[in-house]
C-alpha cells in the first residue's frame, strides 16, 4: 500500500535525498507512482511527481536537486483514480501553500469535495486525498492555526489515514495525523523522520515513536507535539528503541530480499520459539476459558492459521480458521464475550483483520494477537500480544513470517496439550532444534529448485495438492507461485481434486504434492496416481526415505525423516518457496516487487 516518507533536518541539510532513500526503503509496500514536496529556500512548495519506479523518477525529475530542509514524499498504490502523474501524491491546495501525502482511504471525500467545489475550490485529481489540503485551506480562512485547522479537518474525515503535511504558513513544521493507517516517527540528533514503516529510516535511527489511532500534531526542530482526537489526556508519546538493525532490513549479499528471507528461516524460527516461550503467560488461560476459538487472518497468515486449526485438532482442541474479510458474514452473528479470537498478522496493520477484530472486541470476545511488529495496530486491540522474532520482512511475498507463525501456533498448542497431560516432549524438543533441519532442507533443495524452474517457467498452470497438515502447506506454496511468478497455481485438498480440477490435467500438467508419511499418506498417493495416469507432471515434497513417492514423481524434493507431524510446514514449505522464487527469476520478474501487490494491505 502507499508509503509515506517525510524528513525534517535539525541541522539545515537538504532533505530530498533522504526522502528518496526512505521511499526506496518502502518500495516493498507496493506502488505505482511517487512524488516529493519540499518547502524550498524561498518558502515555496516545490513539488515533483510522476508514474513509475523511484529510481526512474529520481533520474527524470531530479528529486535529489530539490532544495529545502523540510519535505514529504509518497509512493502511491492506486485506490481512487487511475495511475497518473496528477493522481500521484503529494497533493496541494488552490494556493499551493499546503502539500499533503496520505495513506488510507477517505470514505466521505465525495461529499466534502462537492461542498468545497461549491465554495470555489478547484480540484485537479480524481483522488480522495486531494480534499485534505483543500479542507485545511478552507479551515485556515477563519484565522485559526494550522494545527487547529488540521484538527477540524480530521474531525470531518471518515475512513482511514496516515498523513503528513507541510505548509508555507508554518514552514518550520511537518504536521501529521494517524487513524487506522500506520505512521511512525524516527528521531536522532540530525533529523526527525515520519514514515509508514520503521525500515524506512532504520539506517539512521532505531529510536522510534509509534503513533496511535487518533494521534495528530507536528514535529519541529526541537519539539514533537502529539495530541489525540479521542483522549485529551495524551500530551506526548514515549519513544522505544527497536531491536531491528539496519542490516536486518538490507539484502545482505542476496540478489533479492525474498531469497535472503527464505535463507533466514533457520534463524527466524529459532528466535521466534525463544521469544514466544517468554510470552506464553496468560495465553493458555485464555485458550482454556474460551467457548469457541477462531483463528483470523488474511493471505499467508490465513494459511498459517489454517495450519493452526489442523494442529490444534490433532490435540483435540477445536478451533476454526477464517479469512478476515469473510469473518463478519461467516460467523459475525455468533461471536460473543465467551469467544476467543486469535488474530494472526505479520504486519499487524491489515485492514480486513483489524476490522474483524474490532468487531469481535465490541461483542466482548477476548483477543490474542500474533504479529511480527511491536506496537502495531493489532497489539492495541488485543488482550494479549505475542511478538514473533522473525525480524523485518521486506519481500512482499511472506516467507519467514509464515514459518514463524506456524512455529508460534505449534508452541501454543504443544504447551496447552502438555498441561492436559499429553506426551509432547518429543515434539517440543524437536521444535527447539528444528532450525538445524531447516538449514539442511535449504542446502539439499536449492539447486534442485533452480533446475525445476527451467521447466516451470514455461508453464501457465499448476495444481498443489495436500491432505491434513499438508494442505495449508500446499496452499502457501501455490500462493507463492501466483504472487511472484504469475503462474496460475491452485491448491486443493488432494481428495477433492477428482471432483472437478482433474479435468484440466493432460500431458505435462504440473501437479505438486505435499506428501507426509502420516495417516494421509496412502490417500495422497491415490490422488497423485490419478493425476499421473492422465499425464500429470508430478513434483513431490516428501521424506528422504520415501522411495514409493519418489518412484511416482517426475521430480522430488526431500525433507528429513520424522517431520510428518505438526512441524511439517517449517520444512516442507521451503522447497516450494524456492521453486516460486527461481521460477520468477527465470521469468525475468522481480520477486520483491510483484505487480498489483502491497506488503501491508491497509485498505479493505
Ligand atoms: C503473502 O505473501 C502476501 N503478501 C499476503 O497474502 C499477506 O500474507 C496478507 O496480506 C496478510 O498480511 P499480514 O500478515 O501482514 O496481515
Amino acid at each position: 500500500m502507499c508509503g509515506i516518507g517525510a524528513c525534517l533536518s535539525r541541522i539545515g541539510e537538504n532533505v530530498a535525498p533522504k526522502i528518496v532513500k526512505m521511499l526506496k526503503n518502502l518500495e516493498y509496500r507496493g506502488y505505482d507512482s511517487a512524488g516529493v514536496a519540499v518547502l524550498d529556500l524561498d518558502n515555496k512548495i516545490s513539488l515533483r511527481k510522476g508514474v513509475g519506479k523511484i529510481d526512474k523518477l529520481a533520474k527524470e525529475l531530479k528529486f535529489d536537486e530539490m532544495k529545502g530542509f523540510i519535505g514529504i514524499g509518497h509512493t502511491r498504490w492506486a485506490t481512487h483514480g487511475a495511475v497518473t502523474k496528477f493522481n500521484a501524491h503529494p497533493h496541494v491546495d488552490c494556493l499551493n501553500e499546503i502539500a499533503v501525502a496520505h495513506n488510507g482511504i477517505i470514505e466521505n471525500y465525495i461529499e466534502i469535495r462537492e461542498r468545497l467545489e461549491r465554495l470555489g475550490h478547484k480540484f485537479l485529481t480524481q483522488t480522495d486525498t486531494e480534499v485534505i489540503p483543500h479542507l485545511i485551506e478552507e479551515n485556515l480562512k477563519n484565522n485559526s492555526s494550522v494545527l487547529e485547522s488540521l484538527k477540524k479537518a480530521l474531525i470531518e474525515l471518515k475512513g482511514a489515514y496516515a498523513l503528513v503535511l507541510i505548509t508555507r504558513r508554518e514552514p518550520d513544521k511537518i504536521f501529521f495525523a494517524r487513524f487506522f493507517s500506520p505512521l511512525v516517527i524516527g528521531i536522532n540528533d540530525r533529523d526527525i523522520y515520519l514514515a509508514s514503516d520503521i525500515p524506512a529510516f532504520l539506517e539512521w535511527t532505531r529510536k522510534v515513536i509509534i503513533l496511535q489511532d487518533g494521534d495528530y500534531g507536528f514535529v519541529s526542530r526541537d519539539n514533537i507535539y502529539v495530541r489525540n482526537l479521542f483522549d485529551p489526556s495524551v500530551k506526548s508519546r514515549n519513544w522505544v528503541l527497536v531491536e531491528w538493525t539496519k542490516e536486518m532490513a538490507e539484502k545482505g549479499g542476496y540478489q533479492h530480499y525474498m531469497l535472503k528471507e527464505i535463507h533466514e528461516q533457520p534463524e527466524s524460527i529459532r528466535r521466534t520459539v525463544i521469544m514466544v516461550s517468554k510470552q506464553i503467560n496468560g495465553v493458555i488461560e485464555l485458550l482454556e476459558n474460551a467457548k469457541d476459538v477462531y483463528l483470523l487472518a488474511a493471505g499467508t497468515s490465513y494459511y498459517a492459521s489454517l495450519h493452526g486449526q489442523y494442529a490444534f485438532a490433532k490435540y483435540g482442541f477445536k478451533s476454526r480458521a477464517i479469512v478476515s474479510s469473510e469473518f463478519l458474514e461467516e460467523v459475525g452473528s455468533f461471536i460473543d464475550k465467551d469467544d476467543l479470537i486469535i488474530g494472526v498478522s505479520q504486519s499487524g496493520e491489515t485492514a480486513d483483520t483489524l476490522k474483524a477484530l474490532r468487531y469481535a472486541r465490541e461483542k466482548g470476545a477476548r483477543i490474542i494477537a500474533i504479529t511480527n511488529v511491536v506496537g502495531s495496530a493489532i497489539t492495541r486491540i488485543a488482550d494479549k500480544s505475542i511478538i514473533m522474532g522473525a525480524g523485518p520482512e521486506i519481500g512482499v511475498a511472506a516467507t519467514k513470517t509464515f514459518t514463524s507463525q506456524v512455529a508460534t501456533l505449534n508452541y501454543l498448542i504443544l504447551t496447552w496439550a502438555k498441561e492436559h497431560g499429553a506426551d509432547v516432549d518429543y515434539l517440543m524438543n524437536k521444535l527447539l532444534v528444528v532450525h538445524k533441519d531447516v538449514e539442511r532442507v535449504l542446502e539439499k533443495n536449492e539447486k534442485k529448485a533452480k533446475n525445476l524452474s527451467e521447466i516451470m517457467y514455461k508453464r501457465n498452470n499448476a495444481y498443489y495438492l495436500g491432505r491434513g497438515i499438508g494442505l495449508p502447506i500446499a496452499m502457501e506454496g501455490a500462493l507463492k507461485m501466483k504472487e511472484i511468478a504469475y503462474i496460475h497455481a491452485e491448491a486443493y485438498p488432494a481428495g477433492e481434486s477428482k471432483h472437478g480440477p482433474i479435468a484440466l490435467v493432460t500431458h505435462d500438467f504440473p501437479v505438486f504434492g505435499v506428501v507426509l508419511k502420516d495417516e494421509t499418506y496412502h490417500r495422497m498417493h491415490i490422488a497423485l496416481e490419478e493425476m499421473k495416469s492422465r499425464g500429470g507432471f508430478i513434483v513431490s515434497v516428501n521424506e528422504v526415505n520415501d522411495q514409493d513417492t519418489m518412484r511416482l514423481s517426475d521430480y522430488h524434493f526431500v525433507i528429513p525423516e520424522n517431520y510428518s507431524n505438526i512441524l511439517a510446514p517449517l520444512l516442507y514449505v521451503v522447497p516450494l518457496q524456492l521453486i516460486a522464487y527461481y521460477t520468477a527469476i527465470k521469468r525475468r520478474l522481480d520477486p520483491d516487487r510483484p505487480r498489483n501487490l502491497a506488503k501491508s494491505v491497509t485498505v479493505e
